[in-house]
């Protein structure tokens, strides 16, 4: 295995997440919930989806409720102090607000005073966009402590009256402490892509700049979540598969030198056919999309933290993970667990 980072300046430095934590809100809302909800039934939702359940925030409890609970487990996880946070890097879509951002709303709740603190927007492949923005801070010994952290309230954005979308998404959060670690490669590489081109195909268009929020903008349905699942699903397997083969060619490995692969979790059939493509079996797939459905910037974040909590990932093995989202936007990562 090649570390690519070794042609970089960044002698004796690496980037390891020293713990992961994810939080998922109590309340469940199943495929029979939906049923009562809107014209479509468990058996359409789990054979084209793989989806069983999905956690639905309160009303009461946002994108920064979300993002400071998963961060909370993931300084616990890592012996760490907000007091020693030096930098907070939310991925969302579903900020609390347009500003400020998520990002300082979570500094407050953890008390971490002397962190810098910034949202990075890149839908569903946010996590990866992060980590790798994340890290670069660490390499280049700028800052010892950086907090990662994909945290989406989706349910305030579906339209659910729409049942092309609303059975499709959940809330929740996943976070990593990023630090120098002695002895490990951490994080090797992250591919990262967009093309603006296919904006469209996923997207959210009131509330901008563009589209500000008006009687009308309402009335139009604007602020909810669209999307054209079938392009949208063919662009997902056909990046996902290109970034990862491309993250793997970086470190000089093949699929057989993965322990543990973790797609976005979006649709079982788009994990199958990445799957597929990439010739991972099923044993190094990681898959929790029944429970939680597609939670964008948090999905990998979440199934990290339980690929390590279930004892799937130990010290030393190598995981991948792929992402594919809004923008459109993809990625994937090599690391050294
Ligand atoms: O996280 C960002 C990336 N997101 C994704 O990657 C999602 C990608 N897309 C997908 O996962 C799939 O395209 C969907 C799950 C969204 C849809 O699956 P599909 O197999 O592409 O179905 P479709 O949109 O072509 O719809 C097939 C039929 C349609 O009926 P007609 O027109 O054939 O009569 C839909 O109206 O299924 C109907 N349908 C439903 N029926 C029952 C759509 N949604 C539902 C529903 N229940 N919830």
């Amino acid at each position: 295995m090649k570390n690519p980072r070794a042609k970089h300046n960044f002698i004796g430095r690496t980037c390891s997440i020293s713990g992961v934590g994810s939080y998922v809100p109590e309340k469940i809302l199943t495929n029979a919930d939906l049923e009562k909800m809107v014209e479509t039934s468990d058996e359409w939702i789990t054979s084209r989806t793989g989806i069983k359940e999905r956690r639905i925030a309160a009303a009461n409890e946002f994108t920064s409720d979300l993002a400071a609970k998963a961060a909370k487990r993931a300084m616990k996880m890592a012996g760490v102090t907000a007091d020693q946070i030096d930098l907070i890097i939310i991925a969302t879509l579903t900020p609390d607000m347009p500003f400020p951002s998520t990002a300082c709303l979570v500094q407050r709740k953890l008390g971490a005073a002397r962190a810098a603190a910034f949202d990075i927007e890149a839908a569903c492949s946010g996590f990866i966009y992060a980590l790798e923005i994340g890290q670069q801070f660490i390499l280049s010994r700028s800052y010892e402590t950086v907090l990662v952290v994909g945290a989406e309230k989706l349910s305030s954005i579906v339209n659910w009256k729409d049942r092309n979308t609303c059975v499709l998404f959940g809330d929740g959060a996943g976070a990593a402490i990023l630090q120098h670690r002695e002895n490990s490669n951490g994080l090797l590489t992250a591919v990262m892509g967009a093309d603006g081109n296919k904006a469209d195909l996923l997207s959210m268009p009131g509330g901008g700049s563009a589209c500000p929020a008006t009687l009308q903008s309402v009335a139009d349905g604007l602020h909810f979540l669209r999307m054209d699942g079938k392009e949208t699903f063919k662009n997902a397997v056909n990046a996902m598969v290109s970034a990862a083969n491309e993250a793997m060619r970086r470190c000089e490995i093949d699929i057989t030198k993965i322990k543990c692969v973790i797609p976005h979790q979006a649709n079982q059939r788009i994990i199958d056919a990445v799957g597929e493509r990439l010739k991972a079996t099923p044993e190094q797939l990681f898959i929790n999309l029944h429970k939680y459905g597609n939670t964008s910037a948090a999905s990998v974040a979440i199934a990290l933290d339980e690929a390590v909590h279930s004892g799937k990932i130990a010290r030393g093995d190598l995981i991948l993970l792929v992402v594919f989202g809004a923008g459109l936007t993809w990625g994937a990562a090599v690391i050294e667990w």
